[in-house]
């Protein structure tokens, strides 16, 4: 299956996916900005890049359509959000539907949008984490395939609850990606997803020592 990554900046994850030995090809990253750290990490993995500066366009459509029309030179299975830092237009996101997927650094519902360990912290829960989940025009709103929790510690400032964070989302991405690769992700009627074949968990259950 051939992937498509986009990026804005550090690309920790996408180092995390390179280097996951994952049964896909990375045809391409793509970044908006040309400084992205991101690129130089899939320049050392031997993967082309792209850059689509989006104040190049008049607006958002017009952005919108020439990255479309860059990921469909790929004929991509799967478009992997990784730290990209534009919101797509509904028409962008409808054309991939079932096949764009973005990780958040909060266990959504809650904390969607930005700053979410500084808010996390603020309102005082005692779990934390990432989710990765397909994208709909709603931001930080579409169906969730995969959550990693963290406890939140008495201690915690937000870098030291992002850094926390950050070792799950490196992997919790790559382990999503492999499902989806390995065709395990299944739709439901309403809407949410499953994963087929998932091993017995139903007593398993995490308990923040944060107190
Ligand atoms: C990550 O925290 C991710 O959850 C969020 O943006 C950040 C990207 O970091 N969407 P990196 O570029 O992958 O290092």
């Amino acid at each position: 299956m051939k992937i498509v990554v986009l990026i804005s900046g550090r690309g920790s994850n996408l180092r995390a996916l390179l280097e996951a030995d994952l049964p896909v090809e990375f045809a391409c990253v793509i970044s908006n900005r040309a400084d992205a750290q991101g690129l130089e990490i899939a320049v050392a993995h031997g993967v082309p890049t792209r850059v689509l500066n989006h104040r190049d366009y008049p607006d958002r459509a017009a952005f919108d359509a020439a990255l479309a029309a860059e990921i469909d030179g790929h004929a991509p299975g799967l478009v992997i959000l990784a730290g990209f830092m534009r919101v797509l237009s509904a028409a962008f996101v409808e054309h991939y539907a079932r096949r764009l997927i973005n990780i958040h650094p909060a266990l959504l519902p809650a904390f969607p949008g930005l700053d979410t360990h500084e808010r996390a912290l603020d309102r005082g829960v005692k779990l934390h984490g990432c989710t990765v989940h397909f994208v709909t025009p709603e931001v930080d709103a579409g169906p969730i395939l995969a959550q990693a929790a963290v406890p939140v510690l008495p201690d915690d400032t937000p870098n030291r609850l992002a850094a926390r964070v950050l070792r799950q989302e490196h992997r919790l991405y790559p382990m999503a990606v492999r499902w989806f690769a390995e065709d395990r992700v299944a739709w439901r009627e309403n809407g949410t997803v499953f994963l087929r074949a998932a091993a017995d968990t139903a007593e398993a259950a995490l308990v923040s020592p944060g107190g």
